[in-house]
């Protein structure tokens, strides 16, 4: 039996859903934390429950620091790490302007790997231990990711993004080469190491009708993969997609006509859905993920959380790096409770906190491995400093809770916040 560790701390999970239980859901231990062995949590619980069932572990005691599982970051696109942050455009502008040029520079596999370990150890410095990416429509962007992830040892899902139209020369491929390639590459990544290949038709307005059905197809062959796709996310948007696809009845439409539409489907954004969109999500059970710091920097609108959580959408919690604004989950939770309130709706903590980890792992799929720090599951973990400057620091002294003590961090908080980070049990920060 090879070596024990017990981590200590503060710790927070989750016996049910508080988006539908409410705060009520979560567990709290002041004097808390996990037992780790061979990258796997061996056992949860108190500090002293931990210390007298096995004795003979290593103690590394995190003090007043809070232990959380890594966070899950459900949508991002790691090529555009180098453009973060660009100025003045809606989506479609944003496109054409900053995003298209700086993807065409992933034909070439050198610059692919310095943005993708770029990207990765941003992440992990931000507390994020997993994320769901697109990569660009070079296979070589899709090597370069999941080698470096492979290189750090994380749990990472990914594909090479589809299009065949409506973006420059030189950033498209064909309804044939989309297919070919995505199969060559899921054949080569799925399931090696902490990898997971996730089909990546952009959005309809760069997929022929022909490319959509191909890679329907793809995903037909292979139902255990997840899809990831953009819907709905700018009204300009789905105006063009009603002019692309006259004979959608929507804008999911144009993926459930493509056999597109599936349980292990990831629809970034969801921000303007129609009845019928919004039934046909739920009854298939897909997954809508929520870009908040994006969709307010490229001024997209404002996500119905509370709407479609009360009738039961599975939702995940995403940066939506470089169209978001940020690489930290923790400023993501944050943006997420702003656009909730100008719905006039306050999200608890312990809702945004359930978001950035188990809700995320639960719409990948991926909760009974990583998201929860259940026994059994793998050992990526956060420790937060809740007083990691000053001004959070002196609020965080007054509170009368952990949630008044762990709000400050998520509103205020960086990756200052985030004081240890463990991929595996192996300590990354
Ligand atoms: N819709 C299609 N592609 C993109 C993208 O790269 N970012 C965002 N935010 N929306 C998209
Ligand atoms: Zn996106």
């Amino acid at each position: 039996m090879s070596d024990i560790t017990i981590h200590l701390g503060q710790t927070l999970w989750f016996a049910g859903d508080p988006m539908v239980e409410g705060p009520e859901a979560a567990r709290f231990d002041a004097r808390g934390g996990i037992a780790v062995q061979d990258g796997h949590v061996l056992a949860r619980g108190t500090a002293d429950d931990l210390r007298r069932d096995f004795p003979q572990a290593r103690v590394d005691d995190h003090g007043k620091a809070l232990i959380l599982p890594g966070f899950i970051d459900a949508h991002v696109h790691y090529p555009q790490t180098a453009m973060i942050a660009s100025w003045g455009k809606r989506l479609i502008d944003w496109l054409n302007t900053y995003t298209f040029p700086e993807e065409m520079r992933f034909g070439d596999a050198d610059y692919a790997a310095e943005i993708a370990g770029r990207y990765l150890d941003l992440a992990l410095s931000h507390g994020t231990t997993t994320m769901c990416s697109y990569c660009t429509i070079h296979p070589e962007s899709v090597d370069a990711y999941f080698s470096a992830a492979n290189a750090r040892g994380m749990r990472v899902l990914g594909g090479k993004t589809c299009m065949d139209r409506n973006a420059p020369d030189g950033l498209l491929d064909t309804a044939q080469s989309a297919y070919d390639d995505s199969k060559a590459l899921l054949g080569r990544w799925h399931g090696q190491g902490r990898a997971s290949y996730v089909i990546t038709p952009r959005f309809s307005p760069t997929s022929t009708p022909e490319q959509l059905s191909a890679l329907g197809a793809l995903w037909a062959e292979h139902p255990d993969c997840l899809m990831q796709t953009h819907l709905s996310e700018q009204t300009d948007e789905i105006a063009w997609v009603r002019g692309l696809y006259p004979e959608a009845r929507d804008y999911l439409d144009t993926y459930e006509a493509h056999g597109l539409l599936g349980a292990n489907g990831l629809y970034g954004h969801a921000i303007h859905l129609e009845p019928r969109e919004r039934d046909r999500l739920r009854e298939v059970d897909a997954a809508l993920i929520h870009c908040p710091t994006s969709n307010t920097f490229i001024g997209s609108g404002l996500f119905d959380m509370a709407g479609l959580a009360a009738e039961g959408q599975r939702v995940g919690l995403a940066t939506d790096t470089g169209g978001g604004s940020s690489f930290s989950m923790l400023r993501t939770m944050a943006a997420a409770y702003e656009i909730a309130q100008l719905r006039g709706v306050a999200l608890h903590p312990s809702t945004l906190l359930w978001l950035a980890t188990e809700g995320s792992a639960r719409s990948l799929r991926i909760a009974d491995r990583v998201g929860t720090l259940a026994p059994g599951s793998e050992a990526d973990f956060i420790t937060l400093d809740l007083g990691s400057t000053p001004a959070i620091a002196q609020r965080s002294a007054r509170a009368a809770d952990i949630w008044e003590a762990v709000f400050p961090t998520i509103m205020m908080g960086d990756d200052r916040a985030v004081s240890g980070v463990w991929v595996m049990g192996e300590r990354r920060r």
